[in-house]
């Protein structure tokens, strides 16, 4: 396959950064480069999964959606690496949470994913566990320290149903400290093909207490995780 991919209109490698910061929504998306990148423009937008790239700090990099569910970051993951040499991708997403100390907008960084996905059979074939770059993870250890940004460093739970109760064994089993739907796709992505993935998430909705951010609060009050995310480039 070459570029333009069945799922990306982008017709050069370099309009995408070596660095993909990867919202799950495509308004997210749109929302950071508007704000945080200087002359970002748009590099892609077929399904409305709208990609960018521009400068941040005076380095280039590059913020698209992934989309909701391990299929979907599947695919657009596995393109950006595969096909137009993309080499880091960070993920910044929402998650839920059963902890009652964590708090709504609290930022974790996903040391380990633990998952019942079937995303590329890795369910079938016992993957229930991966993890991400070594390199990533330091790095954005350092840098939530360098920016005074409290993370909580631990297992996230990736799962592909939103709406299910089955999965509480193996997040407590684990310690999980969060739960969300891409993970899982993005590491093994990451794994099979060398490249390099990491995890940031925000609590969004916390199912102990039953807080939860609206839609709009999900969309624009996360700047923890997103400067993070992009003082890590
Ligand atoms: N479950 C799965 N994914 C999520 C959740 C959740 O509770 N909250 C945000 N993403």
């Amino acid at each position: 396959m070459s570029i333009p991919t069945p799922h990306i209109e982008a017709k050069v490698k370099n309009d995408f950064a070596t660095t993909v910061i990867m919202p799950g929504d495509p308004k997210r998306a749109e929302w950071i480069a508007k704000t945080f990148l200087t002359d970002a423009k748009s590099v892609t937008s077929v399904r409305g999964i709208l990609g960018f790239t521009g400068m941040y700090n005076g380095k280039k990099v590059s913020v698209m959606a992934s989309g909701m569910g391990n299929p979907s970051m599947g695919i657009y993951s596995y393109e950006l690496f595969k096909f137009y040499d993309v080499q880091n991708i960070i993920r910044i997403g929402t998650c839920g949470t059963y902890k009652k100390d964590l708090n709504l907008g609290d930022v974790i960084v996903a040391d380990s994913v633990v998952t019942n996905t079937n995303y590329f059979n890795m369910f079938k074939n016992n993957i229930t566990k991966i993890e991400p770059s070594k390199e990533l993870l330091i790095k954005a250890i350092k840098t939530a320290k360098l920016h005074n940004i409290k993370v909580n460093i631990g297992n996230i739970f990736c799962t592909d149903t939103f709406y299910t109760t089955e999965d509480e064994s193996l997040i407590k089993k684990h310690n999980c400290l969060g739960m969300e739907m891409e993970s899982a796709a993005l590491y093994y992505n990451a794994k099979i093909l060398k490249k390099n993935a990491l995890t940031i998430c925000s609590v969004s909705d916390n199912l102990t207490n039953k807080k939860e951010l609206t839609s709009k609060e999900r969309e624009k009050s996360l700047n923890n995780m997103i400067l993070l995310a992009l003082n890590l480039v």
